[in-house]
């Protein structure tokens, strides 16, 4: 791990592919080599937050005792505990499946941690048996900040999770 930070900037004129590109391989220069989960996590919600523009919350809610719990994160304080099924995180498990939330006002049951919110997504990561293990969360303060661009970055990152990150202490209350 030569560089933990990487470059201290980014080409404003960076396509989004390129940034998710660059992104994996910064949360693979931070987490290979390290098995604590929470420094892992910690880490990786710092670099997401660091390198993806617009951001104003980047973190993971763990799912603990059938209920998402929060977990390491950049950004304001946050909601600690969110049902399976309820708001754009819970949705995400229930339906394992990402979410990609334009407008927050238009998501039924978006729980509204931040007021300065307006556009989020939620992408499940799922383990080895295809069980929900936690949400990655982003939230932005601007309309229509995540396209499918993001989802398939994001995903990404899930996958390099998934396999880095010891999810059953993680989740373990
Ligand atoms: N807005 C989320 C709650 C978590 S915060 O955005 C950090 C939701 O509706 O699930």
């Amino acid at each position: 791990m030569a560089d933990i930070h990487g470059p201290d900037d980014a080409s404003a004129a960076q396509t989004k592919a390129a940034r998710y590109s660059e992104l994996l391989e910064r949360l693979t220069g931070l987490l290979e080599g390290e098995s604590d989960w929470l420094a892992n996590l910690a880490n990786a919600a710092a670099a997401i937050y660091e390198w993806l523009p617009g951001l104003n919350w980047a973190g993971f809610y763990l799912l603990r005792d059938g209920e998402l719990v929060v977990g390491p994160f950049q950004g304001r304080p946050a909601c600690v505990r969110i049902a399976i099924g309820a708001g754009v995180c819970g949705a995400a498990v229930a339906q394992r499946a990402s979410q990609v939330v334009p407008d927050v006002h238009a998501f039924p049951g978006h729980i509204a941690c931040d007021p300065r919110s307006r556009s989020e997504i939620v992408v499940p990561i799922v383990d080895g048996r295809g069980a929900v293990t936690a949400v990655l969360d982003l939230d932005s303060d601007e309309v229509a900040t995540f396209d499918e661009e993001d989802r398939a970055g994001l995903e990404a990152a899930a996958d390099l999770l998934t396999r880095v990150i010891d999810w059953g202490r993680a989740c373990r209350s």
